[in-house]
């Protein structure tokens, strides 16, 4: 059964999850990192993903973005189960409709920005390669460091190289784990404007971030908690204006030459207090259990 969900009854739902469950082994033990995870996600949504470390955040962007597969329950990507493909069918799936963007930006090193960009296109399959490539560098405000290599870039800019590898591929969806945690507050937010754009174009986003700040600039915030859904809620448009004033003024206060300046959000905390598991359980019994996780 589907949670109840903040999501407008008339969106597609382009992300189904059902009562999903992920079990790692590691040697004899046994993880249970999803607990009866069930979700709707529609076009266009600009999803936050919380939770403390090792709740479960990382494992559900993977079977999201269909790295992996859960060990029970079902995924629909757009109304087509996902959910029990074969490595080479789910490889094909992620190429057309999911773009990555990781923490630790993952380039090629010897490789330039403008290649980066371009090598994922040749295994898609995908026609006019160099022209995308630019069109997504100049996306992100990148074409003037198209020819330099990542050694050659800043934290930041490394980070736009990889959201336009990710736009290149015109997704359907950009899953992006701690996409600011590499990065200091100042450039963090300026990679969530650019991420606040591209949701504005039409750009589904969801963003796994622990940083409250950045949760407050989606439109959605999704808190798991011992692989459960402990909270899913809209955020108001105060907020969200709140996380962006604050983010400007930190980008102000940097340009002033002031060193360091945290853009730490409002005082507010973020609504999740008292917030609790429910206590329930999954039992791992009678689940399939699968030997390790994504290599
Ligand atoms: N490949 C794996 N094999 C075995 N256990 C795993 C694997 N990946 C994750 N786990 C376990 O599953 C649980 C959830 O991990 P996950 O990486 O999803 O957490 P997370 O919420 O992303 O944490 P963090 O904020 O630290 O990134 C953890 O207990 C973790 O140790
Ligand atoms: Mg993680």
């Amino acid at each position: 059964m589907i949670a109840d969900s903040p999501i407008s009854k008339t969106t597609a739902p382009l992300i189904e999850l059902a009562d999903l469950h992920k079990v790692y082994r590691v040697g004899t033990e046994l993880v249970h990192a999803l607990r009866g995870v069930s979700l709707l996600i529609g076009e266009n949504e600009y999803v936050a993903i919380m939770g403390p470390s090792g709740s479960g955040k990382s494992t559900m962007m993977n079977i999201i973005g269909c790295l992996d597969v859960p060990t029970e329950g079902r995924y629909l990507l757009r109304g087509q189960d996902v959910s029990r493909m074969s490595q080479s069918r789910l490889a094909r799936v992620r190429g057309r409709q999911i773009g990555f963007v990781f923490q630790s930006f993952e380039l090629l090193p010897r490789t330039s920005a403008l290649k980066n960009v371009e090598l994922p296109l040749t295994y898609s399959g995908v026609r006019h390669r160099r022209k995308r490539a630019i069109e997504a560098l100049r996306r992100v405000s990148l074409l003037d460091r198209a020819h330099h290599h990542p050694n050659q870039l800043s934290g930041g800019q490394k980070q736009r190289v990889a959201i336009a590898r990710a736009l290149a591929q015109e997704p359907d969806i950009i899953l992006a784990d701690e996409p600011t945690g590499n990065l200091d507050s100042t450039t963090g937010n300026e990679i969530m404007a650019i991420f606040d754009s591209l949701h504005a174009e039409g750009q589904t986003i969801i963003v796994v971030t622990h940083e409250d700040h950045v949760a407050r600039r989606c439109r959605r915030t999704i808190k798991l908690m011992d692989g459960q859904i402990v909270l899913d809620q809209m955020n108001e448009e105060r907020e969200r204006a709140k996380g962006i004033s604050t983010a400007e003024g930190a980008a102000a206060a940097a340009t002033g030459g002031s060193e360091g300046t945290a853009a730490t959000g409002g005082s507010r905390p973020h609504g999740t207090e008292g917030v609790r598991p429910d206590g329930k359980r999954g039992a791992a019994t009678g689940t399939v259990i699968e030997e390790g996780g994504p290599s």
